[in-house]
């Protein structure tokens, strides 16, 4: 499924750059909008908590809130797992759409984020850029989800609902924090109201 998926995506973004325009296609360039964040269902014992909450500054602007915490180094000895459920098409969230299991935790996600690991560093006032991140409370007055959209995650992908839990595991495979966004990819020139 998922192979045939980037398939698809990289078809796409072959024939994209032959500007074929196609607006109807379930796939294509997206917007990325954060539906909620919230806590994973229990967090005790947990040395990274997130605790940070989506919050509306404007019609067209959302921004991360609160804090984040490390009891422990945000390090490579971490596992990363992202488990990405998609909205059915008749409701209700579909499990296993994504599976993703990564070494490296730090690095993997300063991968991911691409730039935006920067500007989001940046504006939870965390004095390194690199791996590791040190033991801490991070607190920031807002970051601007717009800044995000400068990841390094695909540019094309199925527009929909998708929910994306995701689990730190030290060496021992014991959880050591999890956050869970629920989170919708609409086109370019949709609007979420
Ligand atoms: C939290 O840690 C304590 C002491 O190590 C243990 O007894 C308890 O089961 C842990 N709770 C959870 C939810 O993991
Ligand atoms: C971090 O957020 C939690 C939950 O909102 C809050 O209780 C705590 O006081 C915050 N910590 C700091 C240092 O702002
Ligand atoms: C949000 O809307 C305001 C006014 O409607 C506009 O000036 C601004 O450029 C918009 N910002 C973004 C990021 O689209
Ligand atoms: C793993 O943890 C140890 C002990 O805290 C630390 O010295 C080491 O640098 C960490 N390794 C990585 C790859 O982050
Ligand atoms: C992914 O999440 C679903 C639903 O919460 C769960 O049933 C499944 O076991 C998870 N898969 C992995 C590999 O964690």
């Amino acid at each position: 499924m998922i192979f045939k998926t980037f398939g698809l995506i990289l078809f796409f973004s072959w024939s994209q750059s032959k500007s074929i325009f196609m607006p109807n296609l379930p796939f294509g360039e997206y917007r990325f909008v954060i539906d909620k964040l919230y806590p994973c269902g229990s967090r005790k014992n947990h040395t990274i908590q997130f605790n940070y909450y989506s919050s509306k500054k404007a019609s067209n602007i959302t921004e991360i809130k609160g804090n984040i915490t490390f009891l422990i180094p945000f390090d490579d000895n971490l596992t990363i797992d992202i488990n990405v459920s998609s909205w059915g098409s008749t409701g209700g969230w579909i499990p296993n759409y994504y599976i993703l299991i990564r070494k490296n935790a730090c690095s993997s996600i300063r991968n991911l984020f691409g730039n935006s690991w920067l500007t989001m560093l940046n504006a939870f006032n965390v004095p390194a850029y690199r791996c590791p991140i040190p033991v801490g409370t991070y607190i920031t007055s807002g970051y601007d989800l717009t800044k995000f959209e400068d990841n390094g995650l695909p540019k094309v992908f199925f527009y929909g609902k998708y929910k994306v839990v995701g689990r730190y595991k030290n060496v021992e495979n014991k959880e050591v924090g999890c956050f869970v966004g629920e989170i919708n990819l609409i086109r370019p020139w949709e609007t979420t109201i």
